[in-house]
């Protein structure tokens, strides 16, 4: 059992998961660096034991019942709370493909792969959802969780629909809609028992996501994950944010 507070990041091995899970730890908590791949896993959470931090690899694959359900008993073993998830798992398939010579994104709705789409809602949408609810009592037995919903700017239908129109990306995008509106959900139902649940927007950002395409660094990226995850008593909740403030719908 640990003293430290504790802290659950899923797809933790790289980008900006990893970066999450370094600030986390630096700033005093436990992370269990949530990810699918044992090598991956291992390597970023040794990676992070080496600069000082309490780090642990937690295997868990979002898409995966039995594996979030042993994930959490894994962690329910060791420690009697979770004092902050952050569901950043993620994955955009065929983006990388589809950005043409001038970095812009060329496959329109007409041509989007319902196949990937389904397995982007799978990791995304239902990822995010499965891991919470089965991390719920745990976060529960917290004075106060935060859970932090790794979203996008490509998820707001105002921005998508608005004067300054952001790129169509239909599967990837709508799945972020749809993280915001289960945000929004648990918000709601997490509120009376002191649990903040908001979205992050962090901006676009050099990862493997989008072929290191991204104008922005994992360190400008994971400033307002690590904000929300670490918001005080009477802050906000049911919000979409980036680090400048609240985000249009
Ligand atoms: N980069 C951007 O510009 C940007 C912008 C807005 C939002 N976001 C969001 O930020 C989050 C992190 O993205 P990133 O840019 O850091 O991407 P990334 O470098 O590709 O990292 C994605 C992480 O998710 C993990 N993952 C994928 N499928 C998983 C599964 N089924 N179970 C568990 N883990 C899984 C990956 O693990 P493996 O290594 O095993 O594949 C990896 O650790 C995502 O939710 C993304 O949508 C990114």
């Amino acid at each position: 059992m640990t003293t430290r507070k504790n802290a659950l990041v899923t797809g933790a091995n790289k980008g900006i998961g990893l970066e999450t899970a370094r600030r986390l730890a630096a700033i005093g908590f436990k992370v269990w660096l949530g990810a699918r791949d044992s090598k991956r896993g291992t390597a970023a959470a040794e990676a992070l034991r080496g600069e000082g931090f309490d780090a642990e690899w937690l295997e868990l694959d979002v898409t995966s019942d039995e594996s979030v359900a042993a994930a959490s008993k894994t962690v329910a073993a060791r420690t009697p709370s979770l004092d902050v998830l952050v569901n950043n798992a993620g994955i955009a398939p065929g983006y990388v493909a589809a950005l043409g010579p001038d970095g812009r994104y060329e496959r329109p709705p007409s041509r989007e792969d319902v196949v990937d789409m389904k397995a982007t809602y799978d990791v995304n949408v239902f990822g995010p959802v499965r891991v919470t609810q089965a991390f719920l009592p745990l976060l529960l037995a917290s004075s106060g969780a935060r859970v932090v919903m790794l979203s996008s700017y490509l998820g707001s239908i105002a921005r998508a629909a608005g004067e300054s129109q952001s790129p169509i990306v239909m599967g990837y995008g709508s799945s972020k809609t749809a993280l915001n509106a289960v945000t929004v959900a648990f918000a709601r139902e997490l509120a009376p028992s002191g649990i903040m649940v908001n979205a992050a927007a962090p901006g676009y950002t050099a990862t493997d996501l989008n072929g290191h395409k991204g104008h922005r660094t994992v360190q400008q990226a994971t400033e307002i994950i690590v904000r929300l995850a670490t918001l005080d008593a009477g802050g906000p909740t049911g919000g979409y944010f980036d680090e400048n403030g609240p985000l249009p719908w």
